[in-house]
């Protein structure tokens, strides 16, 4: 049973956004071959919708595995991106230039303080700002300001290059991506293999199929319990800066942040809503994280509107990763839940999934194991 392709692969992935494209990548490093099947365009539910924030330290409110986890990740992303360009030419604009996290208001300042202590103990680069230390760092910081936390290594990249050049880099290692696959349904065929049937009527065969459908990754019937994934939109928009003014992310409240690409596009975001698969931009949306920048970054509302979008964040009950072999199918791998970090998470989910492949128990992935979301289905 071959399927369209008349043959059976070693590794099916199941989504052609960032995850999928690292874990093909990161096999391939490794000497393995694995087919993607993407339903519409490569990165097209989350990837190209990011803002590329690459900023463990905001992404969670207490030391653990999942801040580990995205720290390991972060580490990963200059020899990451040094080797894709390498292969492809392209830059993803990878830029460790820095975070700030501020506290517009004195009131502001006591929680920001709180996290600076538990934070700087893990990592002593940290710096406390007072306001005019944060404003040599980030200029556009020119309204109400306290103080800052800033984030040294931490950095942002541009995640539509950054999936152009993991493509151009698969394409040149020849690693198949079939587009306009949309998979519905996997089964076992009986013989330790799996198959990966599609709406469109193919079936291919896999020694291991990873799901890495993003927001989407529920829709698909498994052999086992559904792993339980749903999308949380996410409204942003870009406004043009004619100079390299601005250098720093910013991270500021109640949710906000702004992100200064090399391109001399800022990017503002983002939204949370659990509105389905629609995906739709909205004023009173885009108000929740601009108006908080008439007093801190006034400037920024000034410059010329360039991109309003929205994408789909995929998230699990616990808002944390699903990463790992399916306890009632081991074939079948997840990849899952990267909710706000997948641009962040995809050096680690691929060096993880290839770890898993290749018959290895990589620790800092056990936290995440799909198996918590069906204990707690029993329990
Ligand atoms: N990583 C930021 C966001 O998801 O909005």
């Amino acid at each position: 049973m071959g399927g369209k392709t008349g043959s059976r692969d070693e590794v099916i992935i199941v989504g052609g956004g960032i995850v999928g494209c690292s874990i093909a990548w990161h096999l391939s490093c490794r000497g393995r071959k694995s087919r993607i099947l993407e339903r519409q365009e490569p990165g097209g539910l989350a990837t190209h919708a990011a803002a590329g924030i690459l900023g463990p330290m905001n992404e969670t409110d207490r030391p653990g595995p999942f801040l580990e986890l995205m720290r390991r990740s972060l580490s990963l992303y200059p020899d990451f991106v040094a080797r894709l360009e390498e292969e492809t030419g392209l830059s993803p604009d990878f830029a460790q230039s820095g975070i700030l996290a501020v506290a517009p208001r004195p009131g502001d300042r006591a929680a920001l303080r709180a996290r600076f202590d538990w934070q700087s103990a893990l990592d002593p680069s940290l710096v406390f700002c007072d306001a005019s230390e944060a404003r040599i760092l980030e200029p556009a910081l020119t309204g109400s300001l306290d103080s800052a936390i800033y984030y040294p290594d931490e950095g942002h990249v541009f995640a539509p290059r950054l999936i152009k050049a993991l493509l151009g880099s698969l394409a040149r290692r020849r690693i198949p991506l079939e587009q306009g696959v949309t998979v519905t349904r996997i089964v076992p065929s009986g013989h330790g293999t799996l198959l990966v049937h599609d709406r469109e009527g193919g079936c291919r065969e896999a020694e291991k199929v990873v799901l890495a459908a993003g927001a989407l990754l529920s829709d698909i019937e498994i052999p086992g319990t559904r792993i339980p994934v749903s999308p949380v939109s996410g409204q942003i928009l870009a406004v043009r800066s004619p100079g390299s003014f601005y250098r720093r992310v910013v991270f500021y409240p109640p949710h906000g942040y702004f992100v200064p690409k090399l391109d001399g596009t800022v990017v503002i975001g983002a939204t949370e809503e659990s509105i389905g698969t629609r995906s739709r931009v909205t004023p009173a949306g885009l108000l929740e994280f601009l108006s908080p920048l008439s007093s801190l970054a006034p400037e920024l509302l000034d410059l010329p509107l360039h991109h309003v979008w929205s994408g789909l964040r995929p998230k699990s009950p616990d808002a944390l990763p699903v990463l790992g072999p399916h306890p009632e199918c081991p074939e079948l791998l997840v990849a899952g839940g990267h909710y706000r970090n997948g641009i962040l998470l995809a050096p680690v989910t691929g060096e993880i999934m290839a770890d898993w492949i290749e018959g290895g128990t990589p620790a800092h992935s056990l936290p995440f194991l799909p198996d918590r979301f069906l204990k707690a289905g029993k329990e």
